[in-house]
Order: structure tokens, then C-alpha cells, then sequence
């Protein structure tokens, strides 16, 4: 089974490493095969709204969206880092997100994603709902913990002294691992789906 897990931090070795290392570790003694990003820090302008991606299925900037893009089609998870920014995902991320999320045409239904949210003090449950929102619009089931999936800290390094957090991240890819593997197993196909869009009011 494969997962990816993309860092949302400019900070190489920053906090959201050190919450995603916890995540990984397990799932990789469990035999995930797990491929890491970090998109932070790299030049990821947001979406041009171009619509080349609804003829070509991938987008126009072919960039690091488009190698992800390539990884997340075969991978049973996803698993999404962020910096808390303003009480918001890091911009860079964002941006990221919606061009993955809007380009990329394969079916995600039930690939599981776990988003996860770092802050020194606030702005962690809106960023973990932030995240949560790629997930559900497209049929994703979303993976939870013992707490809110946060880490806390300021400087790096720093998350390393929030133990519930790490605890939180240990379990979020221990469930995250029972329901990739749930999912996998199911013998029930996947239901029809019902498609009317209407662009709300017509
Ligand atoms: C531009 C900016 C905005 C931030 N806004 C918040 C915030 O709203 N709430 C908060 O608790 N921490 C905030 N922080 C602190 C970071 O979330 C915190 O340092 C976190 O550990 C960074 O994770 P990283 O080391 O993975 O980059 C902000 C940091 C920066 C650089």
C-alpha cells in the first residue's frame, strides 16, 4: 500500500517534519510505502484558471502538482502538513492543494486523508477544517485521532517537547492505517454515484 505525505512548510527539518516523521514512522513499520513532499518552499503559484486540465487531465504548470499528481493516483492516502499562517494553511500549500485537487481527474473516493495542523498557539482547529475540505468534496473519508490532529511549537524543534501531539500523530497513522487497510479488503463495490450539477441555482 502507498501514501503520500506532503509538508506544507517553507522550513526545511521545521515542526510539521517532525509531526509528519511521527506519522510515518508507524506506517512504515506497518509496510506503507510512504513518498514525502515538501511543497513549502518551493515556487508554487496558485491556480490561472485556465482549464487546460479538463482536456489534458493534468495541469498547465507542470510543476511539483503534476509529479504529485502522478504518486497520489496509485496511493491508497493522503497526508496533509501545515504551518499555521493567520489561522490558515501556509499560501504556498493552498495554492498547491487547489491545483492537485482541481487538475488531477482520477477517482480519489475512499483514498483515506489525514490532514494535520502546527502552530505555536492558535489557528490549528480552522486550518485542520481547512484541509479537511479537499478531502470531502471528493468522496474521501477523512482519518481522526485522539485529539484534533495538532502539534504545537514556534521555533524548530520545538514540537518535539509537545508529547500529546506526537502521541496524536502515532495514533492518526495507526487508524489512518486500519482504514487504508479496510478499504483495501472491502469485498462491497463502491456504490453508484448520482452526478446533477447545477451551479446552484439552475
Ligand atoms: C507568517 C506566519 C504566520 C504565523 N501565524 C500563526 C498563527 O496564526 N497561529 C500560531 O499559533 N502560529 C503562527 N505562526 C507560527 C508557526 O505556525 C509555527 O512557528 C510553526 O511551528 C511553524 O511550523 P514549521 O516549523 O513546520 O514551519 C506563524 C508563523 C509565520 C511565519
Amino acid at each position: 500500500m502507498k501514501a503520500i505525505a506532503i509538508n506544507g512548510s517553507p522550513r526545511i527539518g521545521g515542526n510539521d517534519s517532525i509531526a509528519l516523521d511521527e506519522v510515518t514512522k508507524i506506517l512504515v513499520e506497518k509496510g506503507v510505502e510512504v513518498k514525502t513532499y515538501q511543497v513549502g518552499n518551493l515556487p508554487i503559484t496558485g491556480c490561472s484558471a485556465c482549464l487546460y486540465c479538463k482536456k489534458n487531465g493534468r495541469c498547465v504548470k507542470d510543476d511539483t502538482v503534476n509529479v504529485v499528481a502522478a504518486d497520489f493516483k496509485d496511493a491508497a492516502g493522503l497526508i496533509v502538513s501545515s504551518p499555521v499562517y493567520y489561522a490558515s494553511a501556509n499560501g504556498t500549500l493552498l495554492s498547491f492543494l487547489q491545483r492537485l485537487f482541481y487538475s488531477a481527474s482520477f477517482e480519489k473516493r475512499m483514498k483515506v486523508g489525514a490532514s494535520i495542523a502546527v502552530a505555536r498557539r492558535a489557528g490549528t482547529v480552522s486550518t485542520f477544517e481547512e484541509i479537511n475540505r479537499f478531502f470531502t468534496i471528493c468522496q474521501m473519508p477523512i482519518v481522526s485521532s485522539t485529539y484534533w490532529n495538532d502539534v504545537f511549537g514556534l521555533r524548530p524543534g520545538e514540537a518535539k517537547e509537545d508529547l500529546e501531539g506526537l502521541a496524536t500523530m502515532r495514533n492518526l497513522a495507526r487508524n489512518m492505517y486500519f482504514l487504508m487497510k479496510a478499504i483495501e479488503d472491502e469485498k462491497e463495490p463502491l456504490p453508484n454515484i448520482e452526478r446533477t450539477s447545477t451551479n446552484f441555482i439552475r
